[in-house]
């Protein structure tokens, strides 16, 4: 049972790098939490201050209403998983399980009784009597989860843990993990860089950058409703497209055009997000998630599409879904969130001019559409996302 409330925590490293920025969360009792951000944006600073691994420059940590900034890493009985499993070689696996209990000086019926429990919950019984180098990848990870199982503890931690699996293994483990999180509804702050582990194992992530908390919500909420151009970029695959746009006033209401397509936006979306009137005349940064786009041939006669003509330049037919890339004649976004979300994503020559709009849809796989063909893509007008260009916000109230 353990609530864990970071308040105003900051930390800078003693060659003065501030490395994690006014971070506050509550974390609820029992929650699944996924810290999740690109390399360098402070998730393990932030993880190990919890710990009690790294002092907390300032700002409060509270576990259970009680603050523990001066406590050690002992006192504040959490459990870390780390990306390196750090087993011990030339101990078997029921021994690795157990060392944390056995320096604990616990009864050794109790240890037995622990180490079977957690044995069984991650299907590591017939393997206790093994040495770690006889495990694959996926097992030695599971004895790391059981080394920090059997400790009982408030809150487990863990930093990237599977990191090092590869890409089958790390999905199957992530269900496990999962798993067993629920079954011991132990408190867990969870720390990865991928976004496809924060969307699918969080109950709540909290996206960072720069050491600065972006936004923290369910996963489907920072989906569905990003706070500003990182979060939106961030979090989905493939990326959500953007553009820069023009907002106008028109007789039937407020207008955007984009790359020879005119919208009107829906009555829903200027009384969701009164503000965007007063771009009237201004230029807005526009975004459109792949799946909100069909091959005009195919979409249904919803009363909310505009259609955009382009020219097909890239299609991947996956079975399930046809993904078509395509130019659109409207401005890239550019700015210090979407350089950072490029540089994340490894792009070798990150874009620095609007030029060059590359968008990206997913047809359903009825479509025919085929590279150099020229194509009208309906757009959902109720599901574009709209954001100042100028601080990235999303244009709400
Ligand atoms: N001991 C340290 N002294 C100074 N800077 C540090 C130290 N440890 C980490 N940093 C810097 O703090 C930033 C955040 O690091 P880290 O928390 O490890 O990021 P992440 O886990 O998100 O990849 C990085 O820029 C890193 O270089
Ligand atoms: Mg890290």
């Amino acid at each position: 049972m353990a609530e864990v409330v970071l308040d105003k925590v900051n930390k800078l490293y003693e060659n003065g790098f501030h490395a994690v920025h006014d971070l506050s969360i509550d974390i609820a009792d029992g929650e699944f939490i996924v810290l999740v951000g690109p390399s360098g944006c402070g998730k393990s600073t932030a993880l190990r201050m919890i710990a009690g691994l790294e002092d907390i420059s300032t700002g409060t940590l509270s576990i259970d209403d009680r603050v523990v900034n001066t406590l050690s890493s002992r006192e504040r009985d959490i459990a870390m998983v780390f990306q390196s499993y750090a087993l011990y070689p030339h101990m078997s696996v029921a021994d690795n399980i157990a060392y944390g209990l056995k320096i604990r000086r616990m009864e050794k019926s109790e240890i037995q009784a622990r180490v079977k429990r957690a044995a069984d919950m991650l299907e590591l019984g017939p393997l206790l009597d093994r040495k770690p180098k006889q495990l694959s990848g996926g097992q030695r990870q599971r004895v790391a989860m059981g080394r920090a199982i059997v400790r009982e503890p408030k809150v487990f931690l863990m930093d990237e843990p599977l990191s090092n699996l590869d890409a089958k293994l790390r999905v199957q483990m992530r269900a496990e993990i999962g798993q067993v999180q629920r079954d011991l509804n132990v408190t867990t702050i969870y720390v990865t860089h991928d976004q496809t582990e924060a969307m699918t194992m969080g109950d709540r992530v909290a996206l960072m950058k720069a050491g600065v908390l972006q936004q923290l919500g369910a996963p489907q909420h920072l989906y569905d409703n990003p706070d500003n151009i990182f979060v939106a970029g961030f979090i989905g695959s493939p990326p959500m497209n953007m553009a820069l746009a023009t907002v106008d006033r028109a007789s039937r209401g407020v207008t955007v055009s984009m790359g020879g397509a005119e919208v009107t936006v829906p009555e829903t979306v200027t009384s969701a997000r009164p503000a965007l009137a007063s771009y009237a005349g201004r230029q807005v940064a526009i975004g459109l998630r792949s799946e909100d786009m069909e091959d005009a041939s195919l979409a249904r006669d919803g009363g909310n599409r505009a259609t955009l003509s382009t020219t097909v330049s890239l299609t991947e037919a996956l079975g399930s879904e046809i993904v078509v890339h395509f130019p659109v004649d409207a401005p890239r976004v550019v700015t210090e969130d979407t350089k950072a979300l490029e540089e994340d994503a490894g792009t070798e020559d990150i874009p620095t001019t609007t030029a060059g709009n590359t968008w990206v849809a997913s047809f359903s796989p009825r479509s025919r559409v085929r590279p150099g063909d020229t194509v009208q893509i309906a757009l959902d007008a109720e599901r574009l996302h709209y954001f100042d260009p100028d601080t990235g916000l999303a244009i709400r109230d």
